[in-house]
């Protein structure tokens, strides 16, 4: 028994106009690959990766590499070598989709194609009369140098061609119907076509096009249905292309989050990634960039020009600006900044304030506890309501491991500490100002680690006295 339904995402072209080493589909707008926006809309048609191949070429590598974890679900990676058209492109996959009823071609260069334009191409394929082919098609305001629908002048619901824009007549390119790259095919009589495609246009390729003159000729009955928004085929050309395809997806994603409750001061200048929740009654000022996985609670503010990726944030946190903080998590009414640097792994506890030029890696910070200044903690578990001093420094690091350091509840360290790990700090205890902490310090203990200071009076006034 053959399988009903296949999805093929072609994406072997380079996308000269890009002008880059990286293939066109890889190129990010709001924050995913186009590629991966076009399979995030297949997939969410209900088509499961085991149905859903990529046709690769061009960059063949980069595109197995950003494809390794759906590859490894069952998502098949088809290879078209050298690349003769989109004609070839869905033969080069030919021996993979043979095995379905139908057959879904889509191109990976347009991100805004939706699940629900999926689902409608593919219910009309298999409903009464069982078209041989049903396409989409859109007749956006502005031209575009899309193929044009030729449709049979006394049957005007079937299509008989698609004429491509380069070799189109001057009548024909009046035609304001256009082919948006998106099809589903039943498998038997498009193989028919395939094979008879020829290249005679003037680019020498095999237009996957042409097959629809093929099947109307061969009395198969192709359909279309129109595109909701004509906006699901905007393809991306070239970088500037690419830069109001982003600029769209950062206002929706601003827009979805602002009527969920969230205060956004200038939502062109935020960028946050499709994945990210924000809670209501948050402000986010201008510059904030939220990024990858993150989460925000409610009642937070993110200052301007901070960078938050893969971060959890829970609420009533104040991030001031400039702070970069990735992969972390920061506890209800924390606050950090200006310019706190968060690396991973850091963990700030409840209602803890970090400073400007702050560095934390890989640390857990107590309740309460504060790190105002100049601080450096890594690999730290340090308690609730310790105060680290200016310029402390964990010294993790001996050239070739790390090492812990861990500081108990109500400890205090003053400031310029070199605390030198492994090492353990008790509860309660104190560490001097400028000291050089090198060994264990118990609870309730003053650590004194630096040189007594020396006194000299009239030294100053005899060294003048010399030197004239
Ligand atoms: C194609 C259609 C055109 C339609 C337009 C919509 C053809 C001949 N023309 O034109 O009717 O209006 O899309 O955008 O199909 N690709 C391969 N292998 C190849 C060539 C292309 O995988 O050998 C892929 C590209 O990576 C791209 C997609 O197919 O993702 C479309 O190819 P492209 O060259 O951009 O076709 P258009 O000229 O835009
Ligand atoms: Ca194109």
């Amino acid at each position: 028994m053959p399988k009903p339904l296949a999805a093929l995402v072609l994406a072997a072209g380079r996308g000269t106009r890009m002008k880059s080493a990286l293939p066109k589909v890889l190129h990010q707008a709001g924050g995913r690959s186009l590629l991966a926006h076009v399979l995030a809309a297949v997939r969410g048609a209900g088509i499961a990766l085991g149905d859903i191949a990529v046709v690769a070429g061009y960059g063949l590598d980069q595109i197995r590499a950003a494809l390794a974890e759906l590859e490894s679900g069952g998502l098949q990676i088809i290879l078209q070598e050298p690349q003769l058209g989109t004609g070839h492109a869905v033969l080069a996959a030919q021996s993979w989709w043979q095995n379905y009823d139908h057959l879904l071609v889509v191109h990976g260069d347009m991100p805004l194609l939706s699940s629900a334009t999926i689902t409608s191409l593919a219910a009309a394929a298999a409903a009464k009369p069982h078209p041989a082919c049903v396409l989409a098609t859109a007749e956006p305001r502005e031209p575009r140098a899309y193929g044009r629908i030729l449709r049979n002048a006394n049957h005007p619901e079937r299509v008989v061609g698609i004429v491509e824009d380069g070799v189109a007549t001057p009548v024909q390119r009046k035609i304001r119907e256009l082919n948006a790259g998106f099809y589903c095919f039943a498998t038997a009589p498009l193989a028919a076509a395939l094979a008879r495609l020829r290249t005679n246009n003037p680019h020498g390729e095999y237009y996957l096009t042409d097959t629809i003159a093929l099947l109307a000729a061969g009395r198969s009955l192709v359909t279309s249905v129109a595109l909701a928004d004509d906006r699901e085929c905007l393809g991306v050309n070239d970088r500037v292309e690419l830069a109001q395809l982003d600029r769209d997806f950062r206002r929706r994603k601003a827009e979805a989050l602002m009527r969920a409750g969230v205060t956004i001061q200038f939502p062109d200048a935020v960028v946050i990634d499709p994945d990210v929740e924000v809670g209501q009654d948050t402000v986010l000022e201008s510059g904030v960039q939220l990024l990858g996985s993150t989460r925000i609670g409610a009642n937070c503010r993110i200052r301007s020009y901070s960078i938050l990726e893969d971060c959890t944030v829970a609420d009533g946190v104040l991030i001031r600006s400039h702070c970069v903080l990735e992969k972390s998590r920061i506890d209800a009414a924390a606050q950090l900044g200006p310019f706190t640097r968060l690396r991973e792994g850091a963990h700030i506890g409840e209602a803890a304030h970090l400073g400007n030029f702050v560095e934390v890696k890989k640390s857990r910070l107590g309740r309460a506890s504060k790190a105002n200044h100049l601080a450096y903690l890594g690999d730290a578990t340090i308690g609730a309501g310790v105060n680290i001093g200016a310029g402390t420094i964990t010294c993790n690091y001996d050239g070739s491991a790390k090492h812990p350091t861990t500081i108990a509840d109500a400890a205090f360290i003053g400031s310029n500490a070199t605390l030198v790990a492994p090492l353990e700090i008790g509860p309660g205890s104190y560490i001097a100002a400028g000291s050089v902490i090198t060994d264990p310090v118990p609870a309730d203990t003053l650590a004194l680690g630096r040189a007594r200071q020396t006194l000299k009076p009239g030294w100053p006034s005899k060294r003048r006295q010399k030197r004239d």
